[in-house]
């Protein structure tokens, strides 16, 4: 197959949760400019439809369902209307995510936050992956896409103390393995990618801070915070056929945090 020809993504149908904000409006823009209809879910509706309106202008069509991940009925409805419109579902990023609220050490850390945090960040992921998956082992197809964090991976204390937030993702990765193991034999590719530091409005607006922007640019060998759209190419490659024996992969951007 002609390599450029493995990133196409035309007749396909892509499922974002989190679509509104963020790394969530470029994996919509990222799977709509490579010819894949997109499904755009969240509870932010305002900029949900916003990305759906930006899918269209792509020439692509484009569904917005508002969809809170933390509740498994919503999430389970968001994959049926999906479903109903398109009649298949061949790509899903698992995105929604928030932030530590209040960075902590943890033996301060409040009981409310640790509950916040792993109900979006964990919970979440395994409703919208066990939705997708239904469908996907339909098909004997699928590209399922977790969005972790390099800080699922390492610690973050040095740059700040989220024990919550690097537990939920740390989960997230080894759930990724798992589920890549589980479905390896069905045509289902389940990746993750592992962000560094890049500018969405993720913790409250902190990349407007720069005090947060300068400490995390220190902190990355490439000096600098990502664009939130250098993460189209990362996506667009676990999403299509370009990674077609590629399964369980933890896939780095992180300008080089994680080779220190
Ligand atoms: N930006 C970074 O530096 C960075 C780094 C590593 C990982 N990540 C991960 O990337 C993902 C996207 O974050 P972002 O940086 O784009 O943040 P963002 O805040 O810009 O966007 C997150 C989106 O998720 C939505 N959301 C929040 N809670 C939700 C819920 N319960 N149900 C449905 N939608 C919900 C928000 O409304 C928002 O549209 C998150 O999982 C985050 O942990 C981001």
């Amino acid at each position: 197959m002609n390599v450029m020809k493995m990133f196409d993504l035309a007749g396909q149908v892509a499922v974002i949760t989190g679509a509104g904000n963020g790394l969530g409006y470029q994996f919509a823009e990222a799977m709509a400019e490579a010819g894949a209809d997109v499904v755009c879910a969240d509870i932010d509706m305002q900029n949900n439809e916003a990305t759906a309106e930006r899918v269209r202008e792509l020439g692509r069509k484009a569904l917005t369902i508002r969809c809170d991940v933390t509740r498994e009925a919503e999430v389970f409805a968001l994959f049926q209307a999906a479903d109903k419109e398109f009649g298949r579902v061949d790509i899903a990023f698992a995105n929604a995510g928030i932030a530590d609220q209040t960075p902590q050490p943890l033996h301060d850390y409040p009981t409310d936050n640790w509950n916040a945090v792993l109900a979006v960040n964990l919970q979440g992921v395994f409703y919208t992956d066990r939705e997708a998956l239904k469908i996907m082992v339909r098909q004997r197809r699928g590209k399922l896409i977790n969005v972790a964090s390099m800080w699922g991976l390492a610690g973050a204390s040095s740059v700040a103390p989220i024990p919550a937030y690097n537990a939920a993702k740390g989960a997230v990765v080894n759930l990724t393995r798992e589920l890549a193991l589980e479905y390896a034999t069905q045509n289902i590719q389940v990746n993750a990618i592992c962000p560094g530091f890049f500018r969405t409005r993720l913790a409250n607006g902190s990349y407007d801070d720069p005090e947060f922007v300068a400490a995390v640019t220190a902190f990355t060998p490439m000096d600098r915070v990502a664009d939130a759209s250098e993460i189209k190419g990362t996506a667009l490659y676990l999403a299509s056929h370009a990674s077609s024996f590629t399964t369980g992969l933890m896939l780095v951007t992180d300008g080089g945090c994680m080779a220190k």
